[in-house]
C-alpha cells in the first residue's frame, strides 16, 4: 500500500470515501469540495495524507493550524479528520495515517497537536490514546445541542 500527500486531483476520491465509509459523520466535521479546496490552496497551514491500495484511496487524514476558539493557544496543529474504508478497518491503516501526519508535522517543527472527537466514537478515542494522545477536556454542545466533544492533545 502506498501513502502520500494528497492534492486537488484527489478531491473526488476523498468525497467518495467520506460519503460511503463515514456516512454518519455529523455535518460539522464533514468535508465538501469547498473545504477540501481550502486545504489544498493553503499548503503552509493545512495538509492531507492518503493511503492507496493500488490506485484506490482507502484511507485519508487531514490537519490544519489555527486551533479552534476553545483553545487559547495559537500556532498549533489540529488533526481534523481520519477516515478508513470500512473493508480495510482494524488492519492498522488508521494508525499509519495518524503517525504519518505526526511525522509530517514534526518536519514543520510543530510544537503541539490537538484534536477533538465525539465521546460516542470509542474506536477513534482508543486509536488516538494508543498513539500518544491524552484526554484533557470535555465540552458539551460544542457544535450545537448534543454535539459534545472530547479534547485530546499529543503528549510530550
Ligand atoms: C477511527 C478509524 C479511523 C480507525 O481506523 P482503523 O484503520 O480501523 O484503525 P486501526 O486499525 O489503525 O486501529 C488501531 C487501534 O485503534 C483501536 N481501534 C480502532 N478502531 C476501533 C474500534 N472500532 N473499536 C475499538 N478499538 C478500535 C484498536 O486498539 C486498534 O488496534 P487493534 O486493531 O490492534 O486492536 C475508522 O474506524 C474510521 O474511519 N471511522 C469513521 C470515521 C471516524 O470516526 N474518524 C475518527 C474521527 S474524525
Amino acid at each position: 500500500m502506498k501513502i502520500r500527500q494528497l492534492c486537488k486531483s484527489d478531491i473526488a476520491s476523498i468525497i467518495e470515501l467520506e460519503k460511503h465509509h463515514a456516512p454518519d459523520k455529523p455535518h460539522y466535521v464533514r468535508y465538501d469540495q469547498k473545504t477540501l479546496l481550502f486545504i489544498f490552496d493553503n499548503p503552509d497551514d493545512c495538509g492531507a495524507i492518503g493511503l492507496f491500495d493500488k490506485e484506490r484511496l482507502v484511507g485519508w487524514g487531514a490537519y490544519r493550524t489555527n486551533w479552534s476558539k476553545y483553545n487559547a493557544e495559537c500556532g498549533v496543529y489540529e488533526i481534523s479528520s481520519i477516515v478508513v474504508d470500512t473493508t480495510y478497518r482494524r488492519q492498522g491503516l488508521g494508525e499509519r495515517i495518524l503517525n504519518r501526519i505526526i511525522d509530517d508535522l514534526k518536519k514543520k517543527k510543530f510544537t503541539k497537536v490537538y484534536l477533538t472527537v465525539s465521546p460516542l466514537n470509542l474506536g477513534a478515542l482508543i486509536l488516538y490514546v494508543k498513539n500518544g494522545f491524552i484526554i484533557y477536556d470535555y465540552k458539551a454542545n460544542v457544535y450545537g445541542e448534543g454535539a459534545d466533544r472530547v479534547f485530546l492533545k499529543l503528549a510530550g
